[in-house]
């Protein structure tokens, strides 16, 4: 998919601000090699380095690479798509922010992170669980199928804790602790709906006139108003799976899924 790195900054700002937790979480030490996966605009990557790590972005899109090249010059961003990921023992700690959802061949891409850590290194990752933006989901499909006729298959990987817990030790990683929890989170403005399909969902609304696109968003908006309109935003019902995972003594290559 392609990616509006501006639109991102300037609108979804705070899904980078909300990935400070997780890198209170991974706790990065001066002198350790973390791996980025899905490092987005670079910001995360940047913070991730005050701490004095040695730390390489990947991301699979060449729009947001470019961007974090630009923005940290200093910093190593590389393109790679997070199912087919090359690194052999490379990494300290791998750690994903808001990523794994649009990982959609998720074992392959556990097994790359397996692979990438060290023996003793660790995963730490958040991304949407099970019922991530389902109100959001079924507002947009419900507006998609009445003004344009289209069907709405769901771009994201959203698994049960369990489900995710259990593909990751499938592959030989230990998992020292998962939580599955709710995160409601206002979008930025009176448009912020309509704003955030335009950037996750753009591909669901390529073809459509400009009058069809105007109505689609229109849709959603007096769909979801009742739910996730209150207090001046419009809210995203977030939904983060959160794991911290370790790659043990045993190679990953013993295990099969
Ligand atoms: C999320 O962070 O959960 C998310 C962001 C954009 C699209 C879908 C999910």
């Amino acid at each position: 998919m392609h990616w509006d790195a501006q639109r991102y900054l300037d609108r979804h700002g705070f899904i980078i601000e909300r990935g400070q937790a997780l890198i209170d979480l991974l706790a990065p030490q001066a002198g350790e090699r973390v791996l980025d996966l899905g490092c987005g605009t670079g910001d995360i990557a940047a913070a991730i380095a005050a701490s004095g790590a040695d730390v390489v972005g990947v991301d699979a899109s060449p729009a947001m690479i470019a961007s974090a090249r630009a923005r940290f010059p200093e910093q190593d961003f590389r393109i790679a798509d997070a199912a087919e990921l090359s690194f052999e023992e490379a990494f300290d700690a791998v750690f994903s922010h808001a990523v794994l959802h649009w990982v959609t061949r998720p074992a392959d891409a556990a097994r790359g992170i397996a692979r990438a850590l060290k023996p003793g290194g660790r995963l730490v990752a958040e991304f949407g669980g099970h019922r991530n933006c389902a109100a959001l989901e079924a507002g947009f499909a419900q507006a998609l199928l009445q003004v344009a006729g289209r069907p709405y298959p769901s771009p994201w990987y959203f698994p049960r804790l369990p489900d995710y817990t259990g593909l990751l030790e499938d592959i030989g990683l230990v998992v020292r602790a998962a939580w599955h929890f709710e995160l409601p989170t206002p979008l930025k403005g009176s448009d912020g709906l309509r704003q955030w399909i335009i950037q996750f969902l753009p591909h669901h609304l390529d073809g459509l006139s400009d009058a069809e696109h105007e109505a689609v968003l229109t849709a959603t908006e007096a769909a979801l108003r009742p739910a996730i309109w209150h207090d001046g935003a419009w809210w995203a019902d977030y939904r983060r799976l959160r794991v911290v995972a370790e790659k043990t003594g045993q190679a990953a290559s013993d295990h099969k899924v």
